[in-house]
């Protein structure tokens, strides 16, 4: 068995009175495509929020690549932040900014790189999601919902992580679109051997791109495991959720 990439434990997360998970724990494994699934509000978004420094949980523990990362003094986890790549359930593209910028952006804050190295390795990276040179030279503003995606993507891979995490990245897309960008990651990950942790509700996607997921619904995992694992499982939600 591969070591586990993310071990959640125990994770309990108020927001006020209010509970949004309830002594939660699952793991995600090396090279795995995992999602986590949820009808709306149930904190899809808020543990994933948990697993990359954002959002601190009020009680439990969540290891990534063998950090317990509420537990790091800012220097560790800068070190970390570095190994995983983010996109953001509204792309958060930075607006002012050309597509390269936004890619060329961490290399510059975080590498010593020289700009024609940095230049090099921005292309690469337009070359890999299928956006075009001069595509690279657009703002954001000038691209279509997919191309945004695709741009978020490069920049989310710009440090060369080993994990990515995407938040609905195929939500606002259209069926084409989506299919395409599900394409991609999965070659992403034979190419790189990442691991993905995708938030979605998207059936299709997860059809077609997860190993395994967990299933949050009333404040639990209630069902994990392949998708097969999950439709097996009895429970009022499964239903309603999977037959959208
Ligand atoms: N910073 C915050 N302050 C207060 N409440 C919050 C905060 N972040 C999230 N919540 C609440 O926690 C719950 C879970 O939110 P979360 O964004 O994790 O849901 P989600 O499963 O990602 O939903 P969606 O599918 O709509 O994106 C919601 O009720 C939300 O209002
Ligand atoms: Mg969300």
């Amino acid at each position: 068995m591969k070591a586990p990439v993310v071990r959640v434990r125990n994770v309990s997360t108020r927001f006020g009175e209010y509970l949004v998970h309830d002594d939660i724990s699952f793991d995600i494994y090396e090279g795995e495509i995992f999602g986590l699934l949820g009808p709306s509000g149930y904190g899809k978004s808020t543990m994933m929020r948990e697993m990359i420094l954002l959002q601190e949980p009020d009680s439990g523990s969540i290891e990534v690549l063998g950090k317990e990362v509420w537990k790091l003094g800012e220097k560790e986890a800068v070190e970390l932040r570095k190994q995983w790549g983010v996109v953001f359930q509204e792309s958060a593209l930075f607006s002012s900014l050309s597509v390269e910028e936004n890619i060329a952006l961490l290399l510059r804050e975080y590498t010593n790189m020289s700009p024609s190295l940095i230049r090099r390795v921005v292309a690469t990276k337009l070359e890999m999601v299928g956006l075009s040179q001069s595509d690279g030279r657009k703002y954001p503003s000038e691209l279509s919902g997919g191309m945004k995606k695709k741009a978020a993507l490069a920049r989310a891979l710009a440090m060369d992580p080993k994990l990515l995490f995407l938040d609905e990245p195929t939500s606002s897309l259209d069926p084409v679109s989506a299919a395409e960008f599900d394409s991609l990651i999965l070659s992403l990950r034979e190419l790189l051997g990442l691991t993905i942790v995708i938030v979605t509700h998207d059936l299709a996607s997860i059809r077609k791109t997860l190993d395994t997921m967990v299933l949050f619904a009333d404040k639990k995992v209630i069902a994990r495991g392949t998708l097969q694992d999950v439709l097996k499982t009895r429970h009022p939600i499964i239903e309603s959720f999977f037959l959208q």
